[in-house]
């Protein structure tokens, strides 16, 4: 994986960053939202709205990092990164609010997780999905993913180049932009401005 190829124009308005405890709340509603087939999708298989919201309720402190997607100030995607079990190797997982699809969202999720995979040491990412899952394994191609169809699942390999000076400064940078922007949110929840009049 080189250092750019993923990046893409998002919509105005859109901003892609970690997210912390702080985020909870959104990535619940998010996971909330979808609807059965889309947790069919994301889930491999039949997962209740409650399941969904009890999975997204432990996924910001859960290992491994996660990258969130907003659009005017509202979570509409999230990009998951876990531990696979083997050194340099880690799961990927997506999940973008229907309506705000095909829009770039999950192509820029996707080069968040792989340059944080990337600077963290691992080699090789995995993405799992039903074969009739068009759109990921679109995003799976764009990702740059060899994917290897077999039985009742998709399995696709993205492999990632070593870190560089400049991937990790990139980084470093992006974070520093990431903490302000979840500070601010966090602000503005708990003490809303309110107009002067
Ligand atoms: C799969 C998913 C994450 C894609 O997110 P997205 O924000 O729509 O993806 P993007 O807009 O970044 O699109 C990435 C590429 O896939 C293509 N694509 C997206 N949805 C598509 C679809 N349904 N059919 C065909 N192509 C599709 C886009 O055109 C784009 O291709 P391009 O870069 O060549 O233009 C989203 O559909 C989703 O959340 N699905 C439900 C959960 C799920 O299936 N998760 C996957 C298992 S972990």
């Amino acid at each position: 994986m080189q250092d750019h190829p993923l990046r893409t124009q998002l919509p105005a308005g859109t901003l892609v960053r970690r997210l912390w405890s702080t985020d909870r709340d959104a990535v619940v509603t998010l996971f909330r939202g979808l609807d059965p087939d889309s947790r069919f999708d994301r889930f491999m298989g039949a997962v209740s709205e409650a399941r969904a919201a009890a999975y997204a309720s432990h996924a910001v402190a859960a290992k491994g990092l996660i990258f969130g997607a907003f659009t005017d100030g509202i979570l509409r995607g999230v990009g998951e990164l876990r531990p696979a079990g083997a050194t340099a190797e880690a799961e990927i997982a997506f999940a973008v609010a229907p309506g705000h699809r095909g829009r770039g969202l999950g192509a820029a999720l996707g080069a968040r997780l792989a340059q944080a995979a990337r600077n963290g040491g691992t080699r090789r990412l995995h993405l799992r999905c039903l074969p009739g899952n068009r759109g990921m394994r679109a995003l799976a191609q764009r990702l740059g993913a060899e994917l290897r169809s077999g039985g009742r699942e998709v399995h696709a390999v993205l492999a990632l180049s070593p870190p560089t000076l400049f991937s990790l400064w990139r980084e470093g940078v992006e974070g520093l932009f990431d903490v302000a922007a979840a500070a601010s949110a966090a602000c503005s929840a708990t003490w809303p401005i309110v107009p002067v009049v």
